[in-house]
């Protein structure tokens, strides 16, 4: 496989435990995980999505990076990742929607 154009970091809140707490996993991350790998296989993008642990921007949650672009997204929604999705197809400007 090449390397992906596009690696999305979703926070969902993993702790070492493997218990998942905090905000970010409270607001659905689970469920915005899910989103995003479903609009990404249907669009046929070269892109891989990670979860990961807090990454200390709570009150944004929940918060999604994403490289090699260095772009954060907060308050990410299913239509912010539909968005995020049409600026990757359309050459729009993801940057406008990041923090
Ligand atoms: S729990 Fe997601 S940024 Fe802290």
């Amino acid at each position: 496989m090449d390397m992906p154009d596009y690696h999305f970091f979703v926070c969902a809140s993993f702790r070492v435990s493997g218990e998942a707490q905090g905000v970010c996993n409270k607001k659905g991350a689970v469920g915005l995980i899910q989103h995003l790998e479903s609009e990404i296989s249907d669009r046929d993008l070269n892109a891989v999505v990670s979860s990961t642990g807090c990454l200390k921007m709570c009150t944004k949650g929940p918060v999604m990076m994403l490289y090699p672009q260095g772009l954060t997204f907060g308050e990410v929604t299913e239509d912010k990742i539909d968005e995020i999705m049409d600026a990757i197809e359309e050459g729009g400007d993801l940057a406008a929607l990041a923090l």
